[in-house]
């Protein structure tokens, strides 16, 4: 019996082994399958969305591209036909200015780079400050006119600077004197106006509101101050005139301000180490503060295209330079403006050891610049006499006239 159960038993319990064998080889073959086909599936999908983000970010390229280009065609329209934009300009000018009480806010790695780099320059020109070098320079326009001095400020803003200046022209020496501050912008001159009572320095100051674009000074200055304003003059030839013959022989113009590409455009010579640049930040340091957007790549924005932001800047050293004689001037910066400024310098951190080796790094390339010829500076502080003058001093020996690009 036992040897019969056996015999029948054992090939029927095989044959069912075999049967749930293929079953179970079957079905985990069938879940194999379905998961590659799923894999498959997954890894398209992923092929797809990768195509199209590459073909996403390749339009959002060609849009900035263009956007820059149309930029670049708008403002040769209007430099050549400035009638036609002019009013609608000085809406936008106003309604960009009446709300900034700081118009001079700038990122702690500019700090870093002025103080180690700009600074020894003023101190090279005789001054610490800008304030300072409005004041000291200013005071010596007085001393060398002699008599009852009178000073213009064009494009006074807030008048904050102005009130900080007087206040060292005060300390400085100088009694008698009246400074007007002219502008634009009455919400801004109503501003200048309450921070003067509050200083006590009422006697002193006057205010003048109108455009600079069509001043005609009435009687003679001692000293004429400009501080970035002449990036948004659009009349550079009638005010620079309307300066030279305000001036007192012995006067001078002092003013510190932007002179590099129209609306701070990179020249095509700097745009090429800007770009080369752009290649080994990674995207969080490209990132715009200021236009709140990501540039993967570098957007050689013309800040002209909305007002008046660096609407002739290009022409303001070459224009002076025809009319002025230069006591003092000094000038810096181009490559390295983009990462200082205030879109892409919050990017970096003063306190990092690398983030300044980087900044250094981006600094040597513009002196070597300047030095070779190579590049042109993008800001300066100058001291202009109508007439010419027996000494100069440049900072580092570049001149005014090296200073300026030839547009051609
Ligand atoms: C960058 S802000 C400089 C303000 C001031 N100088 C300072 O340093 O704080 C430029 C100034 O130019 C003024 N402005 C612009 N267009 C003007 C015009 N056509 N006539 C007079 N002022 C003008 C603006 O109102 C603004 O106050």
């Amino acid at each position: 019996m036992k040897r019969y159960a056996k015999a029948v038993l054992r090939p029927a319990w095989n044959a069912l082994k075999w049967r749930m064998d293929g079953i179970a080889k079957a079905e985990s073959g069938a879940a194999l399958t379905a998961a590659m086909r799923r894999a498959d599936d997954l890894e398209n999908v992923l092929r797809e969305t990768n195509e199209r983000l590459g073909k996403a970010l390749t339009r959002i390229d060609d849009a900035e591209r263009q956007l820059a280009r149309s930029s670049q065609i708008y403002s040769k329209v209007r430099t050549a036909f400035p009638d036609l934009f002019y009013s609608d300009q000085i809406e936008r000018e106003l309604t960009q200015y009446n709300d900034q009480i700081d118009v001079h806010e700038l990122p702690s790695v500019f700090d870093y780079w002025s103080n180690k780099y700009i600074l020894p320059l003023f101190h090279e020109c005789g001054f610490s400050t800008v304030d300072e070098f409005y004041a000291k320079n200013l005071v010596q326009a007085a001393q060398r006119v002699g008599g009852t001095a009178r000073f213009i400020s064009i494009g006074a803003g807030n008048c904050d600077t102005e009130i900080r200046v007087v206040k060292l022209m005060l300390e400085l020496g100088l009694k008698d004197f009246e400074f007007e501050c002219l502008d634009l912008n009455p919400t801004m001159l109503d501003r200048g106006r309450e921070a003067v009572d509050a200083s006590g320095l009422g006697r002193i100051f006057r205010f003048v509101q109108g455009d600079f674009n069509a001043w005609i000074p009435s009687g003679e200055y001692a000293g004429v101050m400009a501080n970035h304003s002449l990036h948004h003059v659009t009349n550079l030839e009638g005010l620079f005139d309307s300066i030279k013959a305000s001036l007192n022989p012995r006067g001078y113009f002092v003013s510190s301000d932007m002179i590099g590409r129209n609306g701070h455009m990179r020249w095509p010579e700097a745009l090429g180490h800007v770009e080369r640049i752009w290649q080994e930040l990674p995207a969080e340091r490209r990132y715009n503060h200021q236009m709140r957007r990501a540039e993967p790549t570098f957007v050689n924005w013309d800040c002209s295209s909305e007002g008046f932001e660096g609407i002739r800047a290009q022409d303001i050293l070459p224009l002076l330079v025809d009319r002025f004689d230069f006591p003092v001037f000094l000038a810096f910066g181009n490559v390295i403006n983009p990462f200082v400024d205030r879109c892409f310098g919050p990017n970096f951190d003063a306190d990092s050891a690398d983030d300044r080796a980087f900044i250094d790094r981006i600094h040597a390339i513009d002196e070597a610049g300047f030095e070779s010829g190579e590049l042109t500076p993008t800001q300066m502080l100058a001291v202009m006499s109508p007439t010419a003058v027996d000494s100069h001093v440049y900072a580092r020996g570049l001149s005014p006239q090296k200073a300026a690009r030839s547009t051609n």
